[in-house]
């Protein structure tokens, strides 16, 4: 939510790097943008004087706008893309915000939550407003701090003392540039639940709310941790805690490509990261168990003794993160005989929740810095919980505060609607049922093995589902002008209808809702009438429990209401043609494993009807990637 950068080239006297702070903060932001782009807006300074640009829309408005009217050539700037939160998403309320007469300028991400009162409290010392936001509120306090409290003196701790001091007064959740035309060799940011990446180059450092913010120009990485001030100088980094107490930042290297989050040829993200996932879920299993079939996750370092004391695991995640929760139950339960709920982050720390020392907390989040899983993590471990965290992005929040971690190995997902990573985090998720039920003796060796050997079979199955794209596309879009398109599925097929509902709303804006078949006398058949487009994920015939059976009943109550069918069913299952006015086709697999391959027509289906539509299929109205507010 929100995309920060922060640049500071080389000093006067040093060789030149080359970069001019305007094509570095333009061009993390670019990488940045799915993070939000209600607005976008950039601050250098030069020559004394800090001079911005701000504009409402995509950056591409923001670049229209420099184009019209250039910045001049700096070695210090900052960038931001907004998702809006206080104020609309208009030029006013674009970030940076000024203060100090125009010296000072700050960008932010979060919600500063006591900003009302300290509004009113500078109010009453006779600074005045232009937009609706927290982030101006914040800005005129670090500017009051530096001017009145501090003398406006670089020489008495200056901006960042003056941020410290501010922070100290602020609540909520924040990360904030600063750079002041006093200082013109430094950027100041502090970071207290949002995410703060440092860059380290050469003659040149960095900032960013994570690493794409500055992949093109360094692989060396810095994490900073919970409340903590960093000042950049094109030589320097110095970290300190909100009250001036030096603090140690840990390098780690960041080992994807720059080229990894590009379209690599495709029209959108969105569909190269389709067409990534075979590649996704190859990559998560590897190295994670040997040639006799033993699970390997020796990265898990969580004691097994305490994992073979699980009594309970709830799985806790947002959007479709927590669908691949829902599948991840139906797994865990069966091979490991452990109770699993998966529980909405938002939900479970306001219910007073059942957590002890015998849980599991699994959290499952692509980017690990979604703001309601995080403060859920944070409530289960408080009372006494383990937590293990499957997630995509390395060095990020949640894994970092997590007892343990799992990383999906999906590469950087850029477009904001999520495939690929939820084909990994599915694919991470058998990975630990199965290493549960291999430490607790759930399932013979013999059995774990056939598993992973069906696993290990996915990468290529997606790509047989890919290869078949066609004739998915050619029906979503020829459905453009559809109003309402219902999902069923049971068993793991439910999870993967609601998945196939979801990735409708965000991408075609249409409405869209999955239900569980058997539920669908309970009420939802009433939606049913005339032309009414239906998908139902048939699971294989081959699978236990007359699943099938069931399902095919659930199509057949639905058309004889006049719905249109589109079915998705396994290879081979030549009773569902009957029924259905259009048939996928996906190879057999395991029931368990099914949702690695019935969920990609679905994400095909909704990326050609919103592509039909016109849609940016990438950056979908109203949403953003990276949710870092509650
Ligand atoms: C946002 C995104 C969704 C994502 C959800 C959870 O709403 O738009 O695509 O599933 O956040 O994100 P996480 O990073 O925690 O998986």
């Amino acid at each position: 939510m929100c995309g920060i950068v922060g640049y500071v080239g080389h000093s006067a006297g040093r060789v030149n790097t080359g970069h001019n702070a305007l094509d570095v903060v333009l061009e993390g932001l670019r990488r940045l943008e799915y993070r939000g782009y209600d607005s976008a807006g950039i601050a250098v300074v030069a020559d004394g004087t800090i001079s911005s640009r701000k504009k409402s829309g995509k950056l591409s408005n923001l670049i229209a706008e420099l184009d019209a009217s250039p910045l001049p050539e700096s070695l210090t700037g900052i960038g931001h893309t907004r998702w809006a939160t206080h104020g609309g998403p208009t030029d006013q309320n674009a970030h940076p915000h000024l203060a100090d007469e125009g010296k000072l300028a700050v960008i932010h991400n979060g919600i500063i939550e006591n900003f009302a009162e300290l509004k009113l409290e500078l109010t009453r010392k006779g600074v005045t407003f232009l937009s609706e936001t927290d982030t101006e509120v914040a800005a005129a306090l670090l500017a009051d701090i530096y001017r009145n409290q501090l003398g406006g003196d670089s020489a008495n701790g200056g901006l960042t003392k003056a941020m410290q001091l501010a922070c100290q007064r602020l609540e909520g959740a924040f990360t904030l540039l600063a750079v002041h035309a006093d200082q013109p060799d430094v950027v100041v940011a502090a970071r207290r639940n949002s995410p703060l990446v440092v860059g380290l180059g050469d003659g040149e450092n960095f900032l960013g709310s994570d690493v794409s913010g500055f992949i093109d120009y360094t692989r060396r990485a810095v994490e900073l941790g919970q409340d903590q001030i960093v000042t950049i100088t094109a030589d320097t980094v110095e970290i300190t805690d909100f009250y001036g107490a030096p603090a140690e930042g840990k390098e780690y290297h960041v080992n994807w490509d720059p080229a990894s989050a590009e379209k690599g040829g495709f029209p959108s993200f969105m569909e190269k990261e389709i067409h990534d996932q075979p590649d996704a879920v190859l990559q998560t299993l590897l190295g994670r168990s040997d040639i006799n079939g033993r699970l390997t996750l020796d990265e898990l370092r969580v004691d097994p003794e305490l994992l073979k004391n699980v009594s309970k695991i709830i799985v806790l995640a947002c959007g479709t993160s927590a669908y691949a929760g829902q599948v991840a139950k139906y797994a865990i339960e069966r091979w490991c005989r452990i109770p699993t709920e998966v529980e909405l982050s938002h939900e479970f720390r306001y219910r007073d929740p059942i957590v002890d020392e015998n849980t599991l907390i699994v959290s499952i989040s692509q980017s690990g810095e979604t703001m309601d899983t995080l403060m859920a993590v944070r409530y289960a471990k408080e009372q006494g919980a383990k937590t293990v965290s499957i997630c995509n992005t390395n060095g990020s929040t949640i894994p970092r505060e997590s007892d343990a971690v799992l990383y999906t190995h999906a590469g950087p997902e850029i477009a904001v609607a999520s495939t690929k990573a939820f084909l990994a985090q599915i694919t991470a998720a058998y990975l630990l049922g199965l290493y549960l039920a291999q430490l607790r003796g759930n399932k013979f060796q013999g059995e774990i093995k056939d598993i992973l050997a069906d696993l290990n079979k996915i990468p290529a199955k997606i790509q047989q589902v890919l290869d078949n794209e066609e004739q998915i596309k050619e029906l979503g879009r020829s459905m453009a002008d559809a109003k309402s398109v219902l999902f069923l599925g049971r068993h793991v097929g439910f999870p993967v209808a609601m998945e196939g509902a979801l990735k409708l709303k965000e991408l075609a804006y249409i409405h869209a809702e999955g239900f569980a078949a058997g539920e669908l006398k309970h009420g939802p058949i009433a939606l049913i009438e005339e032309g009414q487009p239906v998908f139902v994920v048939v699971p294989s015939p081959r699978g236990r429990d007359s699943l099938h059976a069931k399902v095919v009943s659930n199509i057949q109550e639905v058309r004889a209401r006049g719905a249109r069918t589109i079915v998705i069913a396994e290879e081979g299952d030549e009773a569902v043609k009957a029924y259905a006015e259009h048939v996928f086709y996906i190879p057999e697999t395991p029931t368990l494993l099914a949702p690695l391959l019935s969920t990609v027509p679905l994400q095909i289906f909704a990326l050609a009807l919103a592509s039909a539509k016109g849609y940016d299929v990438d950056q979908p109205r109203n949403l953003a990637k990276s949710v870092t507010v509650e």
